[in-house]
């Protein structure tokens, strides 16, 4: 196996399902999953919304690159990375040196439906829909880098995870 296959980094706008696909892929594959945003919560013992509050969004990036940093020299990890953790060159450049990278898109409308149900990420506070619209807008290319690109609005957990997996023979 090629040594960048030896992690899974999934990577993708908000709600495109990579926590979600992410368990299920480690589940089938004997990994260990990290969703980044929990472990930073974890230990900071506060929620990325009381972060971006309390310290800034500035502070959450920096832990953000680290916390990618230090689970990518393991390995037999699949990473779901949060949806601006793509942003800096530095994670992107370490994601391709040390992870097969699947990059999750998905239509407004299935994202819409899938963070509607939970409202506390920051960076969509205010008008649900016209935030999704503009970041993803912003974001138009953010996600291209990636070694594969699942549409995940109408498929299943198990059958994207089974996708990723056959990639990885
Ligand atoms: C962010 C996405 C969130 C979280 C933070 C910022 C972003 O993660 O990291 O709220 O900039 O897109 P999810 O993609 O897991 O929601």
């Amino acid at each position: 196996m090629e040594s960048h296959r030896h992690n899974v980094v999934l990577i993708g706008f908000m709600g495109t399902g990579k926590s979600t696909v992410g368990k299920f892929l480690a589940k089938q594959l004997n990994w260990s999953f990290t969703d980044t945003d929990a472990m930073i919560e974890q230990k900071e013992q506060m929620t990325i919304a009381e972060m971006f509050e309390a310290r800034g969004e500035a502070y959450f990036r920096s832990l953000e690159t680290k916390t990618i940093e230090e689970l990518l020299a393991e390995e037999h990890q699949v990473l779901a990375t949060g949806g601006g953790a793509v942003l800096a060159e530095k994670n992107r450049s370490c994601m391709l040196k040390n992870g097969f990278v699947v990059a999750f898109i998905a239509s407004p409308e299935a994202i819409i439906r899938r963070v509607s149900s939970d409202q506390s990420r920051p960076l969509l506070q205010g008008n649900l829909d016209e935030r999704v619209h503009s970041l993803l807008e912003q974001r138009k290319q953010a996600y291209d880098f990636a070694h594969m690109t699942i549409d995940t609005s109408e498929l299943s957990p198990e059958r994207i995870a089974r996708i990723i997996m056959k990639r990885l023979k």
